[in-house]
Order: structure tokens, then C-alpha cells, then sequence
């Protein structure tokens, strides 16, 4: 199993704090956000990382993660021109992908979970994180049936079918390269992991995605206020507050 980090982006909801670097360059509590989706991946056992960046600060994430040996893993770099969406990852990733399978974590999505049992077992097909939630109506949610099959995705639905939300950590079988080059734009301009069309909703089509629950906490630290979430979670960790 390959990883890709997707840390580019425009980060406009934190601005100004992005105005002069890049949002996964900012910390959270004791190291730079972009920290824990890298140890989240090398947790889960997965060493050979490919890291997408915006061309602006290119530099700076090379400057602080080098090679990734200090990680215990090996990271590809390459430049996101410009925002085209999730799902640009798996074309700019096709070669560093290969023939293998992929997990994909949104570089602003921090968790404290080890996904390793789950990763070690996937076999083929979509599999989409969950984490159940107060305010469902603010994510994407997930409606699934006893076998965890998807039924649905819904992006910030009104009336919302369940009080799942999709998590920024996904994999995919080897199947998601050529899903994404046949993939057209949204409607927002955007190639898409969740929404229509997307390559969730390819899987979802075949009858091939499927959700496991998380159980840890999950933050997605996109705005200010779920920044500061974040902080003072890994903050109060430190202590052995949570
Ligand atoms: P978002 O939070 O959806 O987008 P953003 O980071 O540009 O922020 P804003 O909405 O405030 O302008 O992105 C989620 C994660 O995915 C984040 O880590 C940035 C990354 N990303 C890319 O690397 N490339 C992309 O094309 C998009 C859409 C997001």
C-alpha cells in the first residue's frame, strides 16, 4: 500500500495565517500539522509517501521533511499547480501509485487512530472512514447498511440520513487511476472524492465502497475554530488530560 498526503490548496478560511505559508505548515500544538498525517500513515505501516504540495511553498516542506528518514519513511514530492480538487491526487500520483493499491490523507485531517489493523486487511474495491457526529449536516455523511456497504454520500445534506461523517482518509484498490482520468469536473470545476460525479460514487455504483468506523478523535483543521480544537486536544494529550 502506497500513501499520498494532499497538502496544497488555498487555505482561504485561515487567512490571514496562510498569507505567507502553507496551512499544513502551521502548528498544532508542538509540531506542524503536516506531522500527523505523515505519522498516521507510518502508524498504519505505511512508508512509501508521496506528499502533494502547493508551488508556493514548496521549499518550506522540503526544508522540514527532507527525505523522510527521520520518519522511518520515503517521501516523493510533487507540485498541485492549482487546487483542481481531492481526486487530482490519484492523477498526479498515477506513477508513484504504479500497479499498487493507495491511501489517501487530507493533510489538514488529524486523528488519533491507528488505522493499521484496518489497512493491513484491505483487500480490493473503496474502503471510506466514518466518525460519528453531533452536527452531521456540516460534512459529508454517510448512510451505510449492516455489511457497511455504502447506500449513500451526501455532502452537507439539510435532512441527513444518518450521523456519520466522511473522514479525510480513504484507500483504494489500483482501479482509482483509471476512475480519475475518466472523471469530468463538478460543477464547482473540481474532481471529486465525494459529490457527483466523484470517484466515490464510481465505487458506490459497482457496489464496491464500503465504510469502517473510527472510534479516536478526528479534527479537521480547515478554520479557525477547529484549529484551536485541534490544539488544545493534542495539548491536553500531552498532559494526559484525553
Ligand atoms: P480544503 O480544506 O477543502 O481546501 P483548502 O485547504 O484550499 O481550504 P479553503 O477551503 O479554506 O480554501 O482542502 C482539504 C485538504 O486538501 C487540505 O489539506 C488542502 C488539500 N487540497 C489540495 O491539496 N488540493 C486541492 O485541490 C484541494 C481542493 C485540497
Amino acid at each position: 500500500m502506497k500513501g499520498i498526503i494532499l497538502a496544497g490548496g488555498n487555505a482561504t478560511r485561515l487567512r490571514p495565517l496562510t498569507k505567507i505559508t502553507s496551512k499544513q505548515l502551521l502548528p498544532v500544538y508542538n509540531k506542524p500539522m503536516i506531522f500527523y498525517p505523515i505519522e498516521t500513515l507510518t502508524k498504519a505501516g505505511i512508508e512509501d509517501i508521496l506528499i502533494i504540495i502547493a508551488p508556493d511553498y514548496a521549499g518550506q516542506f522540503l526544508n522540514l521533511l527532507g527525505s523522510g528518514k527521520e520518519f522511518g519513511a520515503r517521501f516523493t514530492y510533487e507540485i498541485q499547480e492549482e487546487p483542481k480538487g481531492l481526486a487530482d491526487a490519484f492523477r498526479i500520483g498515477e506513477n508513484f501509485i504504479g500497479k499498487d493499491n493507495v491511501a489517501l490523507i487530507l493533510g489538514d485531517n488529524i486523528f488519533d487512530f491507528d488505522f493499521a489493523t484496518v489497512v493491513s486487511s484491505f483487500e480490493s474495491g473503496a474502503l471510506n472512514f466514518v466518525k460519528k457526529v453531533k452536527d452531521p449536516e456540516r460534512y459529508g455523511v454517510v448512510e451505510f447498511d449492516k455489511d457497511m456497504k455504502v447506500i449513500s454520500i451526501e455532502e452537507k445534506p439539510r435532512d441527513p440520513k444518518s450521523n456519520y461523517a466522511s473522514v479525510g482518509f480513504y484507500v483504494y484498490d489500483n482501479k482509482v487511476v483509471n476512475i480519475v482520468k475518466s472523471l469530468q469536473p463538478s460543477a464547482r470545476g473540481e474532481l471529486e472524492i465525494n459529490g457527483n460525479p466523484s470517484v466515490n460514487n464510481t465505487y458506490l455504483e459497482k457496489k464496491e465502497l464500503k465504510v469502517s468506523i473510527i472510534e479516536g478523535a478526528w479534527h479537521d483543521a480547515g478554520t479557525f475554530d477547529s484549529l484551536l480544537e485541534a490544539n488544545n486536544y493534542w495539548a491536553m494529550k500531552a498532559r494526559g488530560n484525553v
